[in-house]
């Protein structure tokens, strides 16, 4: 067993404050050590990681290879799940069963809500999900907390605002479960009424002790915040683009919305961006979503080396 409370990670509600202040540390070991000291550690020497990507990824495939071979580890990847035999009618369980012959650890991406929970029942190997569907996508949210504690220096008595697709966003789901385990922030829920986030997943957060305010007024809503954290509409949950149209440019980060912030306030967002935040954000002091794919790559080290080695603390 590792040092984390769980084996796979499926989802952010699996994940304590305990696991968090272990990978965060981690992380920070890795964030300063030299390439000499890893190359001499390599602690994932020996092991493979299976990446299955069923959907597209640029940061979340990358990130989770470089990290594993930055820790002396190999890769057997599937880039584009759709050519694998599950064109021929396997059953994910059945292929996580397969996979674990061949890998350590897999991390697998499909655009169907519950698909990696299946994967993993099948196999015999920790599974990390890089994404189901519009439902989760925890190691998202562990590098945004991460992101939060290295800029921000703290995990509590924080003001976040959330802006964008709070319906189908993946990451916003996991990383207010995250949030939620810590005392004293309190979180606005930006966006138009129809990518609100649903009831039932506000409904655990409220009795866990987040303070959730929800209203579609950016400019008013950002005035006192720590963090922004901005989100893209997800084009690809869309039963009708129509719909899609109408809703995909309602907000905008432009320098003169972030002009009268607090002198602290942080720009995150998981990327790829499309219009929500205009590039002339990206020289301001505020910016940092580009640092945090940065930070994404220790914090999936971290995890990856403590998932597949016990002895690490
Ligand atoms: C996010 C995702 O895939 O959910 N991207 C990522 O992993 N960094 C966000 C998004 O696609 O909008």
């Amino acid at each position: 067993m590792s040092s984390l409370s769980f084996r796979h990670l499926l989802a952010a509600k699996q994940i304590g404050q305990v696991d968090i202040a272990a990978l965060l540390k981690r992380a920070d070991y890795y964030r300063l050590a030299s390439n000499e000291q890893l190359l001499d550690e390599k602690p994932c020497a020996g092991k493979i990681l299976a990446s299955l990507f069923f959907e597209p990824s640029t940061r979340t495939r990358f990130s989770f290879e470089s990290a594993m071979l930055k820790l002396g580890g190999q890769l057997v990847t599937l880039e584009q799940g759709a050519a694998s035999s599950v064109k021929k009618g396997e059953s994910l369980e059945d292929m996580g069963c397969v996979v674990s012959n061949y890998a350590d650890i897999v991390a697998m991406r499909h655009p169907q809500i519950g698909s990696v929970d299946r994967f993993a029942s099948g196999a015999s190997v920790p599974v990390i999900n890089a994404g189901d569907g519009a439902n989760q996508h925890p190691t998202q949210a562990l590098l945004d907390i991460y992101t939060i504690f290295c800029e921000q220096s703290r995990l509590d008595n924080l003001k976040i605002g959330i802006v964008g697709d709070l319906k189908y966003g993946r990451t916003v789901h996991s990383l207010l479960s995250l949030l939620s385990l810590y005392p004293n922030n309190s979180i606005k829920l930006i966006s138009h009424p129809s990518l609100a986030l649903e009831q039932e997943k506000q409904q655990p957060l409220v009795q866990a002790g987040l303070d959730l305010k929800v209203t579609s007024d950016l400019t008013s809503a950002i005035e006192d915040l720590d963090v922004l954290y901005v989100t893209r509409v997800q084009q690809e949950r869309f039963a009708n683009l129509d719909v899609y149209q109408q809703v995909k440019d309602l907000y905008q980060i432009t320098p003169d919305l972030v002009a009268n912030v607090r002198d602290n306030m942080i720009v995150m967002h998981p990327l790829p961006r499309v219009n929500e935040i205009d590039p002339a954000v990206d020289k301001l002091p505020c910016a940092k979503y580009f640092k945090q794919t940065a930070y994404g790559l220790y914090l999936r080290m971290a995890l990856l080396s403590l998932m597949l080695n016990p002895y690490i603390a």
